[in-house]
């Protein structure tokens, strides 16, 4: 059997929390939602076992006391929050709006599902609970969105839990797992989210450790090889940004980087800027290196690349994310394409390339890790 890849890609790439474009006033046939049920059963289980309970309200009364309830456990914040954002050009305005609205609508929702498995989360660690569940509930998704249906991944409501179970009569020993509203969606067309790429997050062998293209095995230097490490930092994306944008931050904690002068004080940092970096370790000694700016974002991305404008010996960036109340910090450093110290030790031990580069990624893992604890330490 051949499959289409492109549909499928493009079911998995394009599955939405849908609100705003649920079909309110088309009736939904009870038959497309247990075949999609029955599709959903084909996900893995804990132990084989057949855990897995749905519950599919269609009652008008019913919806509207769950629509209360939803209301009650965080929808009502979701409206003020709709409220609060209108108009301020804030990254979660859009987002806001389309759950304040399904807070609004809930009850002309025309089918609320929640799957349900039995056992109570308590930490045991033995399987059959939230991942024999999970997997199954977002198949269900897919399943709708193959048909035209749409639905929101929503967990707000098991803030009240004991009524919610009162209500639909679910066991004590019975977990919900997620309430998903579902409709006919208008339109079908949707577009995928922004997501880091997963090179940016895929580590190969050992955590942290990325590949610009293959691995080959054993790797080598044309993989474009490198190395990120994050943190989360309790304090504000403005706060941690002082650290970021000061290029000498690093030299306190790196024992290799020394410290850098931009080409002009005087300028506000941009693309294009640049700065020298000076650098020592026990391998190579003292060097100097050329920077460039290559992205610039305020309170966003810092980055610059050494060496040579157009083959630069390696690229750095800084990425700013507000997170919780905090703001994450990711490091990120991406050897190559062009020469350096590093190319030259490699020409000089080809045999011994991959060993190489491992040993410096490495190094320089250790090095950022420790300038972003640094400037934890320092805001914390
Ligand atoms: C664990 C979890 C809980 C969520 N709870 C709610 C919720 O209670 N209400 C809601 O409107 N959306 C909820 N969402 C949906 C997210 O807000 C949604 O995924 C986000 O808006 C991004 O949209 P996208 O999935 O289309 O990219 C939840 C999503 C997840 C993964």
């Amino acid at each position: 059997m051949t499959f289409d890849e492109s549909s499928i890609d493009h079911i998995l790439s394009t599955t939405r929390a849908v609100r705003l474009r649920l079909d309110l006033e088309r009736e939904v046939e009870k038959q497309i939602i247990v075949d999609c049920i029955d599709l959903a059963e084909q996900a893995p289980t804990g132990g084989n076992l057949g855990s897995r309970r749905w519950i599919v309200v269609t009652d008008p009364t019913i919806k509207k006391q769950l629509a209360e309830l939803y209301y009650a456990a965080g929808g009502n914040w979701m409206i003020r929050m709709r409220d609060e954002l209108q108009g301020t050009g804030h990254p979660n305005e859009q987002m806001m709006k389309s759950a304040a609205f399904l807070a609004e609508n809930l009850q002309s929702v025309p089918m609320i599902v929640i799957p349900t498995i039995i056992g109570e989360h308590d930490g045991s660690g033995r399987p059959g609970l939230f991942d024999s569940v999970i997997q199954s509930a977002w198949s269900f998704c897919l399943a709708l969105r193959a048909r035209g249906l749409g639905t929101a991944w929503t967990t707000a409501v098991f803030e009240k839990r004991d009524e919610l179970k009162s209500l639909l009569g679910i066991p004590p020993e019975v977990t919900e797992i997620v309430m998903l509203p579902v409709a006919w969606t208008k339109g079908t067309e949707f577009s995928p989210a922004r997501r880091h790429p997963a090179r940016d997050i895929t580590f190969f062998d050992k955590y942290s450790k990325t590949f610009e293209s293959g691995p080959s095995s054993p790797i080598s230097f044309s993989d474009g090889p490198g190395t990120i490490v994050e943190i989360d930092i309790d304090a504000s994306v403005k706060k941690v940004w002082s650290l970021v944008a000061d290029i000498n931050f690093p030299a306190s904690f790196s024992e290799e980087f020394v410290g850098a002068e931009w080409e002009n004080e005087r300028l506000e940092p941009s693309v294009g800027a640049l700065f020298i970096g000076r650098n020592n370790n026990e391998h190579f000694g003292d060097w100097s290196v050329n920077c460039f700016v290559d992205s610039y974002e305020k309170f966003k991305t810092f980055g610059w690349c050494t060496g040579n404008f157009r083959h630069p010996g390696a690229r750095w960036k800084f990425e700013l994310e507000a997170f919780g109340g905090g703001t994450r910090v990711r490091f990120r450093v991406l050897l190559g394409p062009g020469p350096s110290g590093l190319t030259r030790l490699v020409e000089a031990n080809p045999e011994n390339e991959s060993v190489i580069i491992d040993s410096r990624l490495d190094a320089l893992n250790r090095n950022m890790m420790n300038v972003l604890v640094g400037m934890k330490a320092a805001l914390d």
